[in-house]
């Protein structure tokens, strides 16, 4: 199976010429010739620049696709501030980051609002990178405590998806990112992200259904250590942060 990479942006680069420059430095790598890359690859820009890469279709090289991070739960109406799947949709995104620990952390949003938000954009056909993962103070209690609280976080997050709800293939992605790994320099080790990965993919979500999504491992990847995590096939790709911003950790990732 095709392994899929994502690049968040995150809330960078400060300016549309910046993030116009970084953007066609991804597509002069992706344009060259020697330039063949294995993966699905994503770029997850903050939704100021969106629009910029609203032609990404017709100028698409490789497989280079648009995702957002972050909409809304309801599709019109009075929400100041707020971006609905709809305006997604017609920018040209196919991807939603949605309940990455960032936002769980200072946005207080909770399993409920980030089920809200899954369901929306599920049915909008977007498709979904559900991000779940546990704080240090988990981690250091034990590996079972960390599966009690993935377990946990996967159906709630998921409620309301059964065997009855119509996921089309794909699209219902899962990233594991313990969050004490993220932005801090040092990743989880791939062993140990490989067990969660494989206990994520044998968790029923509500009503026992076992999903048959991809699941990445994000936290602290960089073109050093990559390798180590994709090199197992449960791995099926990665959630990348400050890396993406780097044109040449870019071009070393995405010609391994
Ligand atoms: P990082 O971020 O690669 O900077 O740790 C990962 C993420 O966006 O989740």
């Amino acid at each position: 199976m095709k392994k899929l990479l994502i690049f968040n942006w995150k809330m960078a680069p400060d300016s549309s010429k910046e993030a116009g420059g970084l953007f066609a430095d991804y597509l002069k790598l992706l344009k060259a010739k020697n330039c063949k890359p294995k993966a699905e690859l994503v770029v997850a820009p903050p939704f100021v620049y969106l629009n910029q890469f609203k032609n990404l279709k017709t100028e698409k090289p490789g497989n280079l696709k648009l995702g957002a991070q972050d909409l809304f739960w309801e599709n019109f109406g009075a929400h100041t501030g707020e971006i609905s799947a709809k305006m997604l949709k017609n920018l040209g995104v196919e991807y939603v980051i949605i309940g990455h620990s960032e936002r769980r952390k200072y946005l207080n949003e909770t399993d409920k609002i980030i089920n809200k938000k899954v369901l929306t954009a599920l049915k909008a056909g977007l498709k979904v990178i559900l991000c779940i993962g546990e704080g240090l103070s988990t981690r250091r209690r034990g590996k079972k405590y960390v599966e009690r609280f993935i377990k946990n976080q996967l159906q709630k997050d998921l409620k309301g998806i059964s065997k009855n709800y119509k996921l089309k293939a794909n699209s219902l992605i899962i990233a594991y990112e313990p969050v004490w790994s993220i932005g801090a320099g040092h990743s989880d080790t791939p062993e140990d992200a490989l067990e969660m990965i494989k206990f994520i993919k044998q968790t029923p979500v509500t009503g026992g259904y076992i999903l048959n999504s991809k699941v990445l491992y994000g936290g602290s990847v960089d073109s050093k250590n990559i390798k180590n995590f994709l090199k197992y096939p449960e791995i099926d790709g990665s959630l990348i942060g400050r890396a993406s911003l780097r044109i040449r950790e870019i071009k070393n990732i995405i010609n391994l």
